[in-house]
């Protein structure tokens, strides 16, 4: 069984990153009475839309009837399909919801059967679920209208490798951290092809070709790094840090470190403005979940880096850069008292206590949650907050 099928989410809870998602489609089915009668949802591969769909059918009680390209070949086909579908029939016991797998795969020729089913869709009286990758496409604009409109997240290279890590703990095998890392940071955001990586990798006994990537990670950075402080700023450099494999906090972190080390009096005033915004810019990401502001922080970083430069003086010389390392144990121990503060959180509303009092107890309340993964599932800790636990 591949593991992706094996891991599928089964609970609302168990998918990751789709808070918000999840939400509006349990509004959607809420409203179905009064609103739209058909839910678009719409992301890139591998980020839990069909998943979804199953989930919401089993949580909801409902069975799920699928509609197949092949009911699409042309009009009388998918009348004769789908109405009978949508009508109400009184004696049931079950709801039921009508589901259109990536229905942007539906070619030019079944266009017919697309049309007919724009015709079909306000008298439904079962909700429609359609997925797909690309929403934007002509041949679906009128769907587009019809439709409420939901899009899932691109999930985060730390939500990847949480799942990962996960994963692995219930295979009870084990896989160096900065592997886990090169395969989320890899994925893109999608989940699918995470876990492929992984399960292929699990099987071998020699993960040295994973490892030179991972010395390729240092060579890629030092480079990087060089081309920014030393060279003319160009457009270029705007992709210059997607080619390092590495997480754009951790890149943060090496370029703070290491500005000093190349720029002096005004240059470095610019250059750790910049990073002041990068950081705002990191907090408004957390924030709002927003990861489209990655592509700011990304210019202030390379090309804004660069600019901040005395430009009349050319840079000679071999300089070594510095592994962040002080810095990054300051990050990773306010990360930790994040984790702490989330669990005395979800502890405090639990117990209807302040969250106060909790921190202030914290200590016994840890060794309480830590050893009973009871109370860990009753309080929705996340995978994060329970490493945090099993890590002190
Ligand atoms: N948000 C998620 N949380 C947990 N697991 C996920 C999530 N998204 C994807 N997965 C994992 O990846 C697998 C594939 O997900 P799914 O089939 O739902 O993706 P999809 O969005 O429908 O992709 P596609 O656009 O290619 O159809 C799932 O079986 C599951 O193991
Ligand atoms: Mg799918």
């Amino acid at each position: 069984m591949t593991w992706t099928e094996k891991y599928r989410p089964k609970f609302f809870d168990e998918i990751k990153g789709q808070k918000e998602a999840i939400t509006k489609i349990k509004k959607f089915l809420e409203n179905f009475e009064k609103g739209k009668k058909a839910l678009l949802l719409h992301s890139s591969p591998g980020t839990g839309k069909t998943t979804l769909a199953y989930v919401l059918a089993s949580e909801k009680n409902l069975e799920i009837f699928e509609l197949n390209a092949s009911d699409f070949r042309n009009r009388e086909k998918i009348k004769e399909v789908l109405k009978p579908a949508i009508e109400q029939k009184s004696l049931r016991k079950k709801g039921k919801i009508i589901l259109i797998d990536e229905v942007d795969g539906i070619s030019k020729i079944e266009e017919g059967g697309l049309m007919e089913l724009l015709n079909l869709i306000d008298y439904s009286s079962y909700p429609i679920i359609m997925t797909a990758n690309n929403i934007w496409d002509r041949k679906l604009s009128s769907l587009r209208k019809k439709s409420e409109i939901v899009k899932l997240k691109e999930l985060n290279y730390n939500e990847i490798k949480n799942v990962l890590t996960n994963i692995l703990r219930k295979e009870k095998r084990f896989i160096e951290d900065d592997i886990l890392t090169i395969i989320a940071v890899k994925a893109k955001g999608d989940l699918r092809a995470a876990i492929n990586d992984l399960q292929s990798i699990s099987n071998l006994d020699d993960v040295s070709f994973v490892k030179f990537d991972e010395r390729n990670k240092e060579t890629d950075i030092f480079n990087s790094l060089r081309q920014v402080f030393k060279g003319k700023p160009s457009e270029d450099f705007l992709q210059i840090f997607d080619s390092v494999n590495m997480p754009l906090d951790d890149i943060i972190l090496w370029v703070e470190e290491n500005i000093p080390k190349e720029y002096r009096g005004e240059e470095l005033a610019k250059a750790y403005d910049l990073l002041s915004k990068v950081d705002v810019f990191k907090g408004r990401i957390h924030k709002q979940q927003y990861w489209r502001f990655f592509v700011y922080m990304n210019i202030f970083l390379s090309y804004g880096i660069s600019a901040s430069k005395n430009l009349e003086k050319i840079r000679e010389g071999f300089t070594s850069y510095k592994k962040p390392s002080r810095i990054l144990k300051i990050w990773l121990n306010n990360k930790k008292i994040e984790k702490k503060k989330s669990i005395a959180q979800k502890y405090a509303k639990y117990v209807h206590v302040g969250e106060k009092r909790a921190l202030k107890e914290f200590p016994i309340i840890k060794q309480i949650i830590k050893s009973n993964p009871r109370i860990q599932s009753e309080l929705k800790l996340d995978e994060q907050e329970i490493e945090y636990l099993n890590g002190e």
